[in-house]
């Protein structure tokens, strides 16, 4: 058993629906961390029912599992934790209705015994997340359950607050997990740590030492079997309206009161409010060239597949301070990190030619891969005669401790809490609509894309959005151990 993984279980035993079972995110992620929070005794009583449109039988859905496990399991299988895993899946095909689903919920919880807790997760589409929650209603699943929604939450302002208004129809609003996956990362509450845990850093976490902050998430990944989903919704709304406006919401949020998720919430919510509707002029949108050839893609696509644009918080703490968030398939590196520009020194006595400044500004740099690691570079000496200025940097990294084993991927640790009754890492009806309501009026009038070629960093244009700035990656020099490079 992973160290203290009893101590942090739910407390019930879970009989958890998978609804999208075998959809891709189950396949990459749900099922193999399911399997991992089962094997290493985080839920040590759990019955996994998959529901979804595929007409397969229990043991169709354990090969599935198997299957998905083989090609995505991050550590390596144990043939009896696997039979003990298999032994508690079961399947229902959405065609064989709702009291079919009901009759398998029951059963499970017969086998457990004794007093259990319902959670539902639904891995579907937005425009298929209603029917589920009434398939649940009709299979009377709703009391003593917790329901996880995935992302995108809507598509739009209006389809938003309908979904949120439905779905409160059936669930109370403390039931609904709103899953956000960046917010399950153990950087991304690295951040909080990082931020409140110590007193140096605050004080110059504001406009008066911070020139500007780039959200930047390029992926190599092209879209595989998602291409249906994604033309319909497109880089803006899977990823930035989502995972990198809540990022933005770790890193520009007030000290909240509490680790808990009102006050956490309350802090998130406020820096949304204040966040200034986003401009389409400031935004860049770019398709990748041979997307429209590709299979299931309308040949007039205007789906895009890359993103880029300046956003701004007007508030006291960042006024003025420029947020860039860039996100796209298919670029030339895939990599996570949020990196803080600091304001350059007022004055200079070094002689020209010294190097400073040449480099860029100091930057702090969280990279927001699985396992934690920050960066802090900086002008210092390079030695010899003279006065020869070079960037350097300070660099920690969560694989040189002896913690990395104890990382939790992203979709486990969120699975746990909601399982767990804890909505801190979770988002809220509140602040998604806040976040679609800004994002109205590029929604509203897109600027055209822009043809970007497989492999490299998306349409030219990028540059101009952040100048006089530079775009941080790709990064220029070795990290220390690693084959990428940072400046
Ligand atoms: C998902 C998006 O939510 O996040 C995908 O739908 C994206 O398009 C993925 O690839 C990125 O997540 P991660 O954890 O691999 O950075």
């Amino acid at each position: 058993m992973a160290k203290n993984a009893a101590l942090v279980g739910p407390k019930f035993p879970q009989v958890l629906t998978l609804v999208g079972a075998t959809g891709d995110l189950s396949r990459r992620k749900l099922l193999p961390g399911l399997f991992h929070l089962c094997s290493a005794g985080f839920i040590p009583n759990c019955r996994i029912i998959g529901v979804s449109l595929d007409g397969l039988d229990a043991e169709g859905f354990r090969a599935f599992a198997r299957a998905a496990l083989d090609e995505f399991a991050s550590r390596k299988l144990d043939e009896t934790k696997w039979a003990n895993f298999a032994a508690i899946l079961d399947y229902v095909p959405i065609s064989a209705g709702a009291a079919a689903l009901k009759t398998a919920v029951q059963a499970a919880e017969q086998s457990i015994g004794g007093e259990c807790r319902r959670i539902h997760y639904l891995s579907v589409p937005p425009n298929a997340a209603i029917s589920a929650v009434h398939l649940l209603a009709e299979a009377d699943l709703v009391a003593n359950s917790r329901i996880i929604m995935e992302k995108p939450f809507g598509t739009d302002l209006a389809s938003a607050v309908a979904l949120n208004a439905r779905l409160h129809e059936v669930f109370a609003e403390e039931q609904i997990f709103r899953i956000d996956h960046f917010l399950g990362k153990e950087p991304a509450q690295n951040i909080l740590a990082f931020r409140f845990g110590n007193g140096l850093f605050e004080p110059i976490w504001n406009r008066n030492f911070i020139s500007h902050v780039q959200i930047d998430v390029p992926e190599t990944i092209g879209l595989g079997k998602r291409v249906a989903f994604y033309e319909t919704v497109g880089a803006y709304r899977d990823m930035v309206v989502t995972h990198l406006f809540q990022i933005l919401g770790f890193m520009a949020m007030e000290p909240p009161t509490a680790l808990e998720p009102k006050p956490i919430s309350e802090e998130k919510n406020k820096v949304f409010r204040s966040m200034l509707p986003i401009d389409p002029k400031d935004v860049v949108r770019g398709q990748y060239t041979g997307y429209r050839a590709e299979e299931g893609i309308d040949p007039e696509s205007d789906t895009e597949t890359f993103i880029a644009l300046k956003c701004a918080i007007d508030n006291w703490r960042w006024a003025g301070v420029p947020f860039f968030l860039r996100t796209g398939k298919r670029l030339a590196e895939g990599q996570r990190i949020i990196s803080i520009a600091f304001r350059e020194p007022p004055k200079s006595m070094f002689p020209a030619g010294s190097g400073v400044g040449a480099q860029g500004p100091d930057h702090l740099t969280f990279d927001l891969a699985d396992a934690t690691k920050i960066s802090l570079s900086f002008y210092g000496k390079r030695p010899g005669p003279g006065m020869r200025l070079d960037k350097l940097s300070l660099q920690f990294a969560m694989h040189d401790t002896s913690f990395v084993g104890d990382v939790l991927e992203a979709y486990e640790r969120l699975i746990l809490d909601a399982m767990r009754g804890d909505h801190t890492l979770f988002t809220t009806a509140e602040g998604i609509e806040r976040l679609w309501e800004v994002s109205m009026p590029l929604l509203d009038a897109p600027p055209p894309v822009r043809l970007y070629e497989p492999d490299s960093w998306g349409p030219k244009s990028i540059h101009q959005l952040v100048a006089p700035n530079a775009w941080r990656l790709p990064f220029e020099r070795a990290r220390r151990g690693q084959k990428t490079t940072e400046s």
